[in-house]
């Protein structure tokens, strides 16, 4: 199969997404000019061509396309190209409404927009196939073609009746059998039994609390539907130009794709990130996603979509300021992606995205953002030779799921302050603050590469992944596991016992009696060999072996355990029954990991820089608000500058250093 690499070719390539539809074509040979002058080395064209290409259902103009492919293809840059299936014309939704997906309460929804397609409806996936396979025929070989880019974001959800059919067939091939599906979905409870197959619909508007098994098998089937769609234009492609890697962008740490099964279908993982630089936290965004990328590849990946500055869907869109579009270009690199590229190249003048930033902006080449994304091309460029290929160096996972992600975020809990991505976020950020790479693994990987493996929360744990966990741990692992973990099964029933037994056994459990779920801004003292305030939850925990770390002080569980320890054949595995503040649970993983034997990527670094290592190579990124000395230990290079250099290094705000380790 091919892969990034054969675009890369040992690379990085920098470029973005280019709508030349919006302009006149005297405007493409100036953009082809700038691109040049800014180093552009790849765009992504035909995302939302549908309409220019089809203007009428089998009337194709590829004119155009053809004018432009040449062009780019003269001026050296390669092309990823659409499959404008993400935004079909009006022909199609006006001639077949049925191709329009439905809400919850059965309305529609129309075109006007984009993304306006049922992923279960035989009429669009006819006419999606039809202008793939046009598209796949007609420029398979063509030089400039390094890509396919398959759709876009697909994020799309329906409930029509075109979709309530799909969802039996999909249903019948999971449970086989009525009485299997009856007995997964728990239908005696609230008298749900179904009687026959055409009695069940995808989950719509309801009274009151929907069947939570019925949720999660409609959330399972979404991804699954949506997936059949990017696959069908997938074999399209390959099946003329079978050298040619194919990929999808996906929206980052995405609730409606199950990315782990996602990632296996496509040639390349691309993803698009938008950190909001308003948020002193952005940088950590951008490094557990980018994190998240490199994990769904198993190696280099692509960023197929960031913004050079401002972007135009949060409530007020600040632009970036100087450095900031640099620096976080350079951490998705050591990160591990090959590819740098954005949301867009000209800025739009109308439609719905005019006031979102791009690379050539409104006021032209005159435009710091312009200088900073040439100067950015340029340091790619040196980069590249050095870094394309190469892997990330993380021996900690940050354990992560969609099935327990959908099956813990339903009506009906303990607690609705429970967020699932809120919670990784914050046990990331405790490893990322102190240089622990990790990448994200599914519970049920090969995890005994890791020295340390951490469960922020899976409430839902499958019978191969509990034994994956204790055969983990047996071996030598450390485990670190936080609160409402394992606590159902693969159909959302409950394991007694609070944790899975298995679970319970491997961390010295004998059970959680009660969980008891914190307010808003409410904190409980725990005291120990850790102090600290635990926020969001908490649990009546009785222990069988694990050692006490830390005790609830105050209130209603004051004295029972809070935080546990416990030996398991050759490893360590740890409780956290409630959620530490932020310092505290970056204290309790730093030492968790240290009795681990891991290293931090670099020690003593200033608050604020950020280490990684990729390859041969240490990345050093100054996220904090100064200036900041780092003391490093013997010789280096810095490749961005060329510089030599022996001990401390001073990076300015929002400066960044390549380091290659050197002779003096
Ligand atoms: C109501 C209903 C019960 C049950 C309880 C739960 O009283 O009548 O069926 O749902 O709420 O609190
Ligand atoms: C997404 C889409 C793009 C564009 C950007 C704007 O990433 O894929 O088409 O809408 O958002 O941020």
């Amino acid at each position: 199969m091919p892969d990034l690499n054969d675009a890369t070719r040992g690379r990085i390539l920098y470029g973005g997404d280019y709508n030349p539809e919006q302009w006149p074509e005297e405007t493409w040979t100036e953009d082809v000019r700038l691109m040049r002058q800014a180093g552009v080395t790849s765009v992504t064209v035909g995302v939302f061509s549908w309409a220019r290409l089809e203007p009428a259902p089998g009337a194709y103009d590829f004119g155009w396309l053809d004018r432009l492919l040449d062009l780019l293809h003269g001026a050296g840059i390669g092309v990823v190209l659409a499959t404008p299936t993400a935004s079909p014309p009006p022909w199609l939704g006006h001639r077949h409404p049925e191709t329009l997906p439905q809400a919850e309460n059965g309305t529609t929804v129309w075109y006007g927009s984009r993304n306006q397609f049922c992923a279960s409806s035989p009429t669009y996936r006819r006419h999606a196939a039809a202008i793939t396979e046009q598209l796949a025929a007609r420029y398979g070989a063509h030089p400039a073609l390094t890509m396919w880019h398959v759709n876009n974001e697909y994020g799309t959800h329906c409930w029509c009746d075109e979709t309530a059919a799909h969802f039996r067939r999909w249903l019948q091939d999971r449970h086989g059998t009525l009485e299997e599906l009856n007995s997964a979905w728990g239908t005696a409870f609230w008298s749900q039994h179904y009687a026959e197959w055409d009695e069940i619909l995808p989950p719509r508007q309801a009274q009151y609390i929907r069947n939570p098994a019925q949720l999660l098998d409609f959330a399972r089937f979404t991804s699954d539907a949506l997936l059949e769609c990017y696959t069908a234009e997938h074999a399209i492609l390959a099946r003329h130009s079978p050298a040619v890697p194919v990929t999808t962008n996906h929206m980052p740490f995405w609730r409606g794709q199950d990315g782990w099964a996602w990632a296996q279908q496509q040639d390349v993982v691309a993803l698009d990130i938008y950190p909001d630089p308003d948020n002193a936290l952005g940088a950590q965004h951008g490094a557990l996603v980018q994190d998240l990328a490199r994990s769904l590849a198993g190696g280099p990946w692509m960023l197929m979509e960031q913004a050079t500055g401002a972007v135009n869907w949060r409530p007020v869109n600040r632009p970036k300021p100087a450095g900031l579009n640099r620096l976080w270009s350079l951490q998705a690199v050591a990160r591990g992606a090959d590819a740098i590229c954005f949301f867009q190249w000209r800025q739009s003048r109308q439609g719905a995205e005019k006031f979102h930033s791009a690379m050539l902006p409104h006021s032209g080449t005159g435009n710091r953002v312009y200088r900073e994304a040439a100067a950015l091309g340029a340091d790619l460029d040196r980069l590249g030779p050095h870094v394309s290929g190469t892997p990330v160096t993380a021996e900690t996972a940050l354990l992560h799921d969609w099935d327990a992600w959908w099956a813990s975020e339903q009506p009906g809990r303990p607690s609705e302050l429970l967020d699932y991505q809120e919670n990784v976020t914050a046990w990331h950020r405790a490893l990322w603050e102190a240089n622990h790479t990790t990448d994200l693994a599914h519970p049920a990987a090969d995890l005994t590469r890791y020295r340390l493996v951490v469960i922020p929360s899976l409430y839902l744990l499958t019978d191969t992944a509990l034994d994956n966990l204790a055969h983990y741990v047996r071996t030598g692992g450390t485990l670190v596991t936080g609160y409402f973990t394992g606590v159902a099964d693969h159909q959302d029933r409950i394991r007694p016992g609070g944790v899975d037994a298995r679970l319970r056994e491997v961390l010295g459990l004998a059970a959680v009696h009660q969980w008891w779920p914190l307010n808003e801004g409410e904190t409980l003292r725990c005291t120990g060999t850790e102090d600290f305030h635990g926020t969001l939850w908490a649990e009546e925990l009785e222990t069988a072996g694990a050692e006490t770390l830390a005790r609830y002080a105050d209130g209603e569980l004051a004295g029972l355990p809070a935080v546990t320890r416990h030996g398991y054949g050759r490893g360590t595995a740890w409780y956290l029954s409630t959620r530490p503040e932020p310092d505290a649970l970056r204290a309790l993983l730093t030492r968790a990991a240290r009795e681990a034997g891991l290293h931090p990527a670099a020690e003593q670094l200033p608050a604020g820089v950020e280490a990684v290592r990729r390859g041969e190579l240490l990345f050093l990124l100054n996220h904090g608000p100064q200036q900041a000395s780092c003391e490093l230990p013997g010789h280096w290079e810095d490749l961005l500058t060329g510089t030599p250099g022996t001990g401390s290094i001073t990076l300015e705000r929002h400066g960044a250093a390549v380091l290659r380790p050197a002779t003096p």
